[in-house]
């Protein structure tokens, strides 16, 4: 959700937020805006859309200051107009927040009987008024910051200014991630503070970084930092250097980042290949040695969107390789429903940004009532990492583009590797098994190059595919998820109306919605339910609908993309591809922002 950066900086501040802001804004871009403390007063340039605009602003009107604060903004309490963009000031207090204040009506209605007026809509302008107000009422600036976390509900992280504290930065974190970054010893002698809602944000700027837990709040000076926890006592958390490689943001030759990672696939899954398997022996590594699937009877899944349909792809080699009962569940319906947990459960939690609210406090939520949890995450230093037993990366490198792709390919391909070794571990995958899907998977990052070659023949269809107000995908079996990516992809980019069905179900009630002018994506499995699936593609071409198929065993003259011919457990990745590109070239044709589509944000820290 909302990016938030800061910099205790020696030298002036300005240029560097903006530069973490555009390594932020993925995270939200409804508005950007800084303050900057020049010593005495706060100066505040805040604009609506795209960070572009507020870095037009500040080249008009460069704030000078060497201490300073920036955002942006995925709208919450609202709407995305410059009066809501953060920072919000009060009194003497400027701050940036990500999150949501739960309380903040029942805190505005106070603050309003006790005389305080408000320009925004936000929850934020709540929280800065509330700070301004304590100040005024507490003899010291650590009661009034303490007494803020006690009277405020909900998610956070916060970053404040106050004026009288020109050294001084508070911060604060509840379920919303914060990080703190140290600098190296500039050429006066003297260390540079940073903050940041992730690692990114810190990238080529902090040599060390540390991550306040859940409750924590610090004040952090040029030369000390103090973090408190949630009873107020001071604590200190360890402190890791900054990964040197992989933080690199830029787009390459590429016009978007959702193309430059649909292509960096074959590099990022022989990445993980590399990492889970042994290829010279073909042996499978000993990848989250404590877990140990033997006497596992339950395996539950959780994440939201994407990952929750690579969790759902997941399902069947789990069942299939390791014989182990697979429930999935989006997080936000698993957290508040009472279950009935397994004697011998695990739980997988999926998540690109390993920030996902509802993921998070769902992994939260099961930890001593199930054997073991298992984050798989692309992001080494998130909070479901730390927080997990145990964690599997998936080694995709940055995922900037809102739509997730090289992530999915990751996800599935981490989660095979699990099922592989659950299967060997429980002795269902035998030697002679394993060294044939070995072989199989040693194709994979091949297979997605070649797949990547059909981007022609894609575009086409795309171009037809993006004229319709709705589109229908369809698949059976594994290939039943993949059309429910598919349809999310579609939507997500192109606006235009999709949905991923079972080829099965259709006939139980959307097949209504068929009619000439209803196109029908069909993943073609080479499995033992092509048949099947055929009928069903029958079925809709009964019914005029405008069908395209997908799949090795296509016929060239049906309109569809004919894919490499590749193994059941490397066709998912093809197909993947596939529908990546499909979705990335309709939403191309139509003109969307295909890396930052309306009204989403990378890594939901929202519930
Ligand atoms: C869709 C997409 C989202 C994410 C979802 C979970 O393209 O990117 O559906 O997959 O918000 O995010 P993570 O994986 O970070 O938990």
């Amino acid at each position: 959700m909302c990016g938030i950066i800061g910099i205790l900086g020696q030298d002036e501040v300005a240029g560097r937020l903006l530069e973490g802001l555009s390594r932020l804004e993925y995270r939200g871009y409804d508005s950007a805006g800084i303050a900057v403390m020049d010593g005495v007063k706060i100066d505040l340039t805040k604009a609506d859309g795209k960070l572009s605009h507020l870095i037009e602003k500040v080249a008009h009107n460069t704030p000078v200051g060497r201490l300073g604060i920036g955002h942006t903004r995925w709208a919450t309490h609202g709407a995305a107009t410059v009066e809501n963009a953060h920072p919000h000031r009060a009194g003497k207090v400027t701050l940036v927040h990500n999150g949501i204040i739960e309380n903040y009506a029942e805190l505005k209605t106070e603050l309003e009987c006790a005389g305080a007026q408000f320009a925004s809509e936000t929850d934020t302008e709540v929280l800065a008024s509330v700070l301004d107000h304590l100040l005024n009422q507490s003899d010291t600036l650590d009661e009034a910051c303490q007494a803020l976390l006690h009277c405020i509900k909900g998610s956070y992280a916060i970053a404040a200014l106050i004026e009288g504290y020109p050294d001084l930065m508070f911060v604060a974190r509840n379920g919303s991630p914060l990080a703190i970054g140290y600098g190296g010893i500039t050429s006066t002698g003297h260390n540079e503070i940073f903050v940041g809602s992730d690692a990114l944000a810190l990238a080529g700027l902090a040599a060390r970084v540390s991550y306040l837990e859940d409750g924590d709040s610090a004040f952090l000076r040029s030369d000390r930092v103090q973090v408190f926890d949630r009873g107020g006592a001071e604590v200190t958390r360890e402190t890791v250097e900054m990964p040197e490689e992989g933080w690199e943001v830029d787009k390459g030759p590429y016009p978007h980042f959702m193309l430059k990672e649909i292509h960096e696939q074959p590099e990022s899954l022989a990445r993980l290949l590399r990492e889970v398997i042994d290829i010279e022996s073909g042996a499978l590594k000993d990848i989250v040695p404590t877990v140990d699937f033997r006497g596992a009877d339950r395996i539950v899944m959780v994440a939201c969107g994407t990952a929750h349909y690579a969790t759902h792809v997941a399902k069947y080699w789990i069942e299939r390789f390791a014989r182990i009962p697979v429930e999935i569940e989006i997080a936000s319906e698993f957290r508040y429903r009472p279950r009935v947990h397994g004697k011998h459960e695990i739980a997988i939690f999926v998540s690109q940004s390993g920030e996902t609210a509802d993921t998070l406090a769902a992994l939260k939520d099961v930890q001593g009532h199930v054997t073991k949890t298992l984050a798989v995450v692309n992001v080494p230093t998130s909070t479901m990492a730390r927080d997990a037993d145990a964690v599997l990366t998936i080694e995709a490198g940055p995922e900037i583009g809102v739509a997730s792709t090289k992530a999915f390919t990751g996800q599935m391909l981490a989660l095979l590797a699990l099922a592989l070794k659950a299967g060997c571990d429980r002795g269902v995958v035998a030697p002679e098994m394993l060294s044939a899907l070995v072989d199989d998977l040693v194709t994979l990052p091949r297979l997605v190059s070649e797949t990547l070659a059909l981007s022609g023949d894609i575009d086409q269809i795309a171009r037809n595919l993006v004229q319709s107000e709705h589109v229908l995908f369809l698949g059976r079996g594994i290939q039943y998820p993949i059309a429910c990516e598919a349809a999310l992809k579609f939507k997500e980019i192109t606006y235009v109306h999709a949905d991923g069905y079972a080829a099965g179900e259709l006939k139980h009630g959307p097949i209504a919605l068929v009619d000439d002018a209803m196109p029908v994506v069909v993943f073609d499995g080479a499995d033992a339910l092509t048949e099947k699936t055929a009928s069903n593609a029958a079925e809709v071409v009964a019914r005029g609908a405008r069908m395209v198929r997908i799949g090795a065993s296509v016929e060239v003259c049906v309109a569809g993309v004919r894919t490499p011919a590749s193994s059941e457990v490397v066709e998912p990745f093809v197909n993947a591809v596939v529908l990546q590109l499909l979705a990335y070239q309709a939403a191309l044709a139509k003109g969307t922002n295909v890396d930052q589509p309306r009204n989403l944000a990378k890594s939901v820290t929202v519930e």
